[in-house]
């Protein structure tokens, strides 16, 4: 498979990820087929996607007809079969490794056997994703970042059996998407997340032990380290249970103490307060 083969993009789970990452393709020119669980979810997702192109249209970033152009080549289904029609498929359903091998061994099933089968997964083993297909070296990680329309980066994670040409294929892919790569090799949280998770989740055990308050701690990072957003806004942005879940693997993926989450995490998402998903995580959005 190469780049100028690939024309339709499947996206399985329309979450905040999938929906963005649609977004993203039907704007570099590709017709995108949105696939969840259900149709409400996918509605949502299409919504979404309107309102996102609406909104560069507004600040003249696209024209009327590019916006017609772009809203045109997206499609939702509630039926995973249709995915056969796809040639590259990039799967960003919950961080939960039952529910992507189900999907991985589904979609191996229906497309193509020279379609890529990518993953936005955040911390889960490509390599265990790709040992339950019979294509590992068609199986990668593009690890979009939250929202995937205004980050630059892409982290492209390479399996151990994954092959040159599809990390090849990605990479160009990705390029062709607006934006810029990176290569990490397939270990626990690959780059990004093993440095930002634990950040985060120091965050999170400042509060617990009192240390300073959610206001404080975000404003100490914002101006004192220069970052754009504070961690506990952060990891509200990202969504609590896919930081714990992304925790979790580090923590057993990489077998040291020091990654353990923070009882105060794991209690607000038995809570339902998963941030801003749910209106709800170390800032009340419900108020706002
Ligand atoms: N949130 C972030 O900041 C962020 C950043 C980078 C990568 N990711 C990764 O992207 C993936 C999705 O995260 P998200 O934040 O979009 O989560 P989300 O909860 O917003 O979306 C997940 C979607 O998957 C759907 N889903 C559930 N079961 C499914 C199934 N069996 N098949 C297909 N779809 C199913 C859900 O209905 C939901 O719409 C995760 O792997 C996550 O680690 C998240």
């Amino acid at each position: 498979m190469t780049m100028t083969a690939i024309h339709t993009i499947g996206i399985v789970g329309s979450g905040q990820m999938g929906s963005g990452i649609g977004q993203v393709a039907a704007q570099a020119g590709f017709s995108v087929l949105l696939y969840d669980i259900a149709g409400e979810v996918v509605d949502r997702a299409l919504a979404t996607i309107e309102r996102g192109v609406a909104r560069l249209t507004e600040r003249g970033k696209l024209t009327a007809e590019e916006q017609r152009a772009i809203l045109g080549r997206v499609r939702g289904t509630i039926t995973l079969a249709d995915m056969r029609e796809t040639d590259l498929v990039i799967e960003a359903a919950p961080e939960d490794y039952e529910i992507k091998k189900a999907i991985f061994q589904e979609l191996d099933r229906i497309t193509r056997p020279e379609v890529i089968l990518a993953s936005n997964t955040s911390s889960i083993s490509l390599t265990q994703l790709g040992a339950v297909t019979k294509r590992p070296e068609k199986v990668i990680g593009m690890h979009f970042m939250n929202p995937p329309v205004v980050m630059q980066l892409v982290e492209i994670v390479r399996g151990l059996v994954t092959s040159d040409e599809t990390l090849q294929v990605v990479d160009a892919l990705a390029k062709k998407m607006g934006k810029t790569t990176i290569f990490a090799k397939d270990y626990a949280g690959f780059i990004v997340n093993r440095i930002l998770l634990p950040m985060i989740n120091e965050a999170i055990y400042a509060l617990y032990e009192g240390v300073g308050n959610v206001e404080d701690i975000d404003q100490g990072m914002k101006l004192g380290t220069n970052q754009p957003m504070g961690p506990l806004a952060l990891a509200d942005l990202i969504g609590l249970d896919t930081c714990l879940a992304v925790l979790e693997r580090l923590h057993h993926g990489l077998g040291d103490d020091k990654y353990r989450p923070c009882p105060l995490l794991r209690n607000y998402v038995a809570a339902g307060y998963l941030g801003r998903k749910t209106g709800r995580g170390f800032y009340d959005y419900k108020k706002a």
